[in-house]
């Protein structure tokens, strides 16, 4: 039906967004990035130069955004690029970290989900910001194979980092995510965990939506 919510959380790299992304479209659902939100966030903060969390709670009370089309328009302006970037990756889990910033983005990606049926993605969808989705996966995939396919989206996008500092980079995040006090990243107790690795993306949308027919 076209009120679905389906939740799915997972590590940098377990592949969620990509899945998400195809499956909203094959079930004609609004698919919301939720990582972007905490990135674009961080973004603002870093671009006005006001990085203290006093300032990172003050932009996220009084930013708009909004998801149009697959990009993500921060006051109006497409940031769907800019958020990618190295030097949001390395921040973004402190704004992610205070709790006021969570309550208010929190707040929004609740209201999001009240109009429509959606395909949420983050780190915490299934445990607090919808924990009565319809339904609820929990995609992982082991750090070499996740440092992979990082290494390979920033080779894409021009930047050139050592495997081993993706590496450390995305075990660094995963650390900080799961170990901040607010909303921590885990997964939801009645989730289904889907491990992604040495398997191709239509592989795992198909596993996806066999659950989802099954009802
Ligand atoms: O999914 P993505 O890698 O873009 O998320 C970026 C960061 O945003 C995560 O590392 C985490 O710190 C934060 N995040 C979060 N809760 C979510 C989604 C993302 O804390 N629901």
């Amino acid at each position: 039906g076209k009120s679905l919510k389906i939740a799915i959380d997972g590590p940098a790299g377990s592949g969620k967004s990509t899945i998400a992304k195809i499956l909203a479209e094959k079930l004609s659902l609004l698919y919301i990035d939720t990582g972007a939100m905490y990135r674009a966030i961080t973004f603002k903060a870093l671009q006005s130069g006001r990085f203290s969390t006093k300032d990172i709670i003050d932009i996220a009370e009084n930013s708009q955004i909004i998801f149009d089309k697959g990009r993500i328009y921060l006051d109006g302006m497409d940031v769907t690029e800019e958020i990618r970037k190295p030097e949001i990756d390395e921040k973004v889990s402190i704004t992610a970290s205070i709790p006021e910033v969570r309550e208010r983005l929190v707040m929004l990606q609740r209201k999001m989900a009240a109009e429509q049926g959606v395909v949420m993605d983050g780190r915490d969808i299934g445990t607090v910001v919808l924990p009565d989705a319809d339904y609820k996966f929990f995609l992982t995939a082991n750090i070499e194979e996740r440092a992979i396919r990082r290494y390979n989206e920033l080779l894409k996008k021009g930047v050139f980092k050592s495997f081993q500092e993706v590496k450390e980079e995305i075990i660094r995040r995963d650390k900080n995510d799961a170990e901040r006090e607010c909303s921590p990243f885990k997964k939801a107790e009645d989730a289904v965990e889907i491990d992604t690795t040495d398997k191709d993306i239509n592989t795992v949308v198909k596993e996806l939506m066999e659950y989802i027919k099954k009802g």
